[in-house]
């Protein structure tokens, strides 16, 4: 129903393949599924976080837990990079958008694993725009700040808590020119409000 109304107002064709990125068992049903697509641009967007803050030995069934997160936040974008690149690569052409977050800028703890998981992204991303680049592919690590969405479930959004197509309309201008970035002026500035709100 969504696709549907979104390929009339953007008048383009979509499809989709129905995976659980929970799972590592995925990616051949994946390429299959790409087989002969010319693809430009690879946005890895999946992600999971806690329910809530919480003590690492006191998550509820920590082992699947562990195997999920892992699954879900960085298992997949090293998986999906793994099938889209090739071609980019051969063609010296294409954009990857990996989004991390603001939490794998720093430790943070009670949410010690979505953090831990986002820093690889970064990182990931970063070592492989140095890899890539010359061969003219962009790969940009994406570290927001609060956007309102499911997985925040704040509802109204601020200045600082964009909605998601206020945060994606910014964060696009940054492609290509910021290889890694918070993709929203109000969130790139954040670290140093945060600080003058403790300093002061
Ligand atoms: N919102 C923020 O403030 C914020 C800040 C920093 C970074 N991020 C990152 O931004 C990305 C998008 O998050 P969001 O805020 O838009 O959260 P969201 O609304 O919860 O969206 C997450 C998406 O991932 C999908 N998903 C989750 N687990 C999945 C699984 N096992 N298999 C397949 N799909 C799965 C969800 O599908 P369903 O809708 O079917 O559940 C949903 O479409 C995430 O990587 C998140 O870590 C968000």
């Amino acid at each position: 129903m969504l696709l549907s109304s979104q390929e009339e107002q953007y008048n383009v064709e979509t499809g989709t393949i129905a995976v659980d990125f929970g799972r590592s068992d995925i990616y051949e049903k994946i390429e299959a599924g790409l087989a002969g697509l010319e693809i430009g641009v690879l946005v890895n967007n999946v992600g999971v976080s806690y329910d809530y803050p919480e003590y690492y030995l006191n998550i509820p069934d920590l082992d699947n837990f562990i195997t999920n997160m892992v699954n879900v936040n960085i298992t997949s974008v090293c998986q999906m990079t793994r099938l889209v690149l090739p071609r980019m690569n051969e063609r010296s052409k294409g954009v990857i958008l990996n989004i991390s977050s603001a939490s794998g800028m720093y430790p943070l703890a009670l949410l010690t694993v979505y953090s831990s998981t986002k820093a690889f992204v970064d990182f990931f991303s970063r070592g492989l725009h140095e890899e890539y680049r010359r061969q003219g592919i962009i790969i940009q690590s994406v570290l927001p700040f609060f956007v309102v969405t499911k997985m925040t479930r704040i509802k109204k959004p601020t200045l600082d808590k964009p909605t998601p197509e206020r945060y994606v309309l910014a964060e696009l201008a940054t492609v290509g020119l910021q290889s890694q970035t918070n993709g929203y002026f109000p969130h790139a500035v954040m670290p140093v409000s945060l600080l003058l709100y403790l300093l002061l």
